[in-house]
């Protein structure tokens, strides 16, 4: 018998890979939301996404108030859409207000894991400054970010470019473009921010597309008359800071209009239509009414079927006499420019590839769970998860933002700190119930997969576009994005499904949890022993 109260928690050495705002979200909740656990974060840099994007005129185009911690509302955004650095200092302040690096361990890149059936247990090997050691844990946590990894395009030359060049996602900022001729390559959100910064102050740019994007209102900008973007007034700001009330009402009105918003995602609603007739006519019109640049730049499938962005003066700087727009495919680079299929050769000083990101959600390094399944092998094909945030035949292990998650609507913060409770109920259980490992069985993940696919044929990702939603594809499975609204998204993660799991416990009687077979309370001096008669 176990000599203990029903239900005691064990300590459960919980290590996170990331140290963007997910990880940060998870470190919240194991420091103060919870008394038992330890927890520990490895990660190269804190602030994910925001310290690793530099480019010029990088910004988070969902309100800044809805890009919030929900555990710290912020009343001092300075504008209603927010710009990365400013991003990064709230992060930063964040961190620093509630401790959350208190275990973070910077530059610690894991380079190795593998899970231990008979001890539940992941080992890890970690790598900090070119040494190599070993870690465990109980559960690991992979908050790596689904747009952490970036890469470049592949097209035949581009390493033998004599002159500068950049990803986005890779910003030299000691770089002055000014006064040159500038390539920028791709049309998705990061070029489209890039492009009329750079087109500021350097000599020439020539955008190179493959497949139009759709530049739409920002994401709650009818709060703010249909601005570009507003920025708060010191009266606005001491109001939020001075009645906490006033702040929630303003970050309610914008998270309902942006839930409200799905029926965009539905096609043939009468949203998407409206959306369609309504931004073809204002992109003409952001173009001078020049209809063969429209004619390229603007999409025939439905709105939001590739991540629509609000972009400001990104088709306005096509009427610049020095920004030009080539849709003719880009054959190959050469060490002076590059050279497109209709047998234009574009000489130029730089290449700008704001061309995105291994999406394919396989980990850059050997990643082993039970039988020595790879998951760099078990995702090769199609990254097929369980509900985002785990996968079979990896027990212990949770994904922030894993395979279909809400990453296509909207702000992730909320759809973070979900996922945090849902990863908190599990350790807890875990934790008090003397579990040595779970994880889900292939069969709930085939069916909520099959069941998945079959629901994402009435949302517009599924439609003709290229996108990095479906791992860069025309056609096939949509890889990235939750099947369904966000809000959704919470129904089906804020409760555990413990019967899609295969539930291994540590001794051969489940049972033993309940210790002694009394509850902590009743050894607590002077505890209300009656606290369940409400009435
Ligand atoms: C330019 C840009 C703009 C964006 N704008 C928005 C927006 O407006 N709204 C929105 O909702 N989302 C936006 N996103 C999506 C954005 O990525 C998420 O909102 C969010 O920042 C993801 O946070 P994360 O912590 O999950 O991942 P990340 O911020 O990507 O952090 C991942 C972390 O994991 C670490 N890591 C990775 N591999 C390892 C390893 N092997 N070992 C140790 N550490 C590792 C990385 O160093 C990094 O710290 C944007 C993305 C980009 C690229
Ligand atoms: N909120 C924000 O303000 C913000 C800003 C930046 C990024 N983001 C997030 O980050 C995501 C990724 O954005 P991203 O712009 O970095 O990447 P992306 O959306 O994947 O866009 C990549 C672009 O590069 C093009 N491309 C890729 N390979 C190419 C090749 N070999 N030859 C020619 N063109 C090539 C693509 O062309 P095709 O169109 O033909 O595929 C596409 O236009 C966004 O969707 C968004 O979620 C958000």
């Amino acid at each position: 018998m176990q000599h203990q109260p029903l239900r005691h928690p064990r300590k459960l050495r919980v290590v996170t890979i990331g140290g963007g705002i997910s990880a940060m979200n998870l470190a919240y909740e194991v420091m103060h939301g919870y008394d038992e656990e330890a927890g520990n974060l490895e990660d190269i840099e804190l602030g994910g996404t925001w310290v690793v994007n530099r480019y010029p005129g990088v910004a988070c185009d969902v309100p800044a108030h809805i890009y919030t911690f929900p555990f710290e509302p912020n009343p001092n955004w300075t504008a209603f859409y927010a710009s990365g650095p400013e991003i990064q200092a709230y992060f930063t302040r964040t961190v620093a207000k509630y401790n959350l690096a208190r275990d973070v361990k910077l530059s610690h890149e894991i380079v190795h894991a593998q899970f231990d059936t008979h001890q539940g247990i992941w080992n890890l090997k970690v790598s900090h400054k070119g040494r190599v050691f070993d870690d465990w844990c109980n559960v690991l946590v992979s908050a790596t970010g689904f747009l952490s990894h970036w890469k470049w395009p592949d097209i035949p030359g581009l390493h033998d470019f004599a002159g500068v060049k950049v990803h986005s996602a890779a910003w030299d900022e000691e770089w002055d473009y000014s006064g040159k001729k500038v390539a920028v390559v791709g049309n998705g959100s990061s070029a489209i921010q890039i492009m009329p910064e750079v087109a500021r102050s350097a000599a020439r740019v020539v955008n190179f597309i493959r497949s139009p994007t759709w530049i739409t209102p920002g994401l709650g900008s009818a709060l703010i008359g249909g601005e570009v973007n507003r920025v708060y007034s010191e009266e606005e700001k001491r109001r939020f800071r001075e009645e906490p009330g006033e702040l929630n009402r303003h970050r309610k009105e914008i998270q309902h209009g942006s839930n409200k918003a799905f029926d965009l995602f539905v096609k043939d609603s009468s949203a998407q239509k409206a959306a369609f007739e309504s931004t073809s006519q204002t992109m003409l019109s952001r173009l001078g009414g020049n209809t063969s640049l429209a004619s390229k730049l603007t999409p025939t499938w439905e709105v939001g079927c590739r991540r629509a962005t609000p972009g400001p003066g990104y088709l306005e700087a096509f009427t610049s006499p020095h920004v030009s727009l080539t849709t003719s495919p880009i054959t190959r680079i050469t060490p002076s420019g590059i050279l497109t299929s209709d047998g234009t050769h574009h000489a130029v000083d730089a290449i700008i590839c704001a061309t995105g990101f291994d999406v394919s959600h396989r980990p850059p390094f050997p990643f082993l769970g039970l039988d020595n399944t790879d998951l760099r092998d078990y995702w090769n094909d199609e990254p097929l998860g369980y509900l985002s945030v785990a996968c079979p035949y990896f027990p212990n292990l949770f994904f922030y933002s894993g395979p279909n998650a809400p990453v296509g609507h909207g702000s992730l913060m909320a759809a973070l700190s979900w996922t945090t409770r849902y990863i908190s109920l599990w350790l807890r259980k875990i934790a008090s119930e003397d579990i040595l490992f779970v994880v889900p069985t292939p069969e709930a993940t085939e069916e909520f997969n099959t069941y998945g696919d079959e629901i994402m044929e009435r949302f517009v990702w599924s439609g003709g576009c290229r996108s990095w939603y479906k791992n860069g594809r025309v056609d096939g499975r949509i890889t990235a994005v939750w099947q369904g609204s966000a809000i959704g998204f919470k129904e089906v993660v804020g409760q555990l499904r413990p019967e899609d799991f295969r539930i291994v416990w540590r001794t051969a009687n489940r049972w033993r949890w309940m210790g002694d077979g009394r509850t902590r309370v009743e050894r607590e001096e002077g505890a209300d022993l009656a606290w369940y008669l409400k009435k």
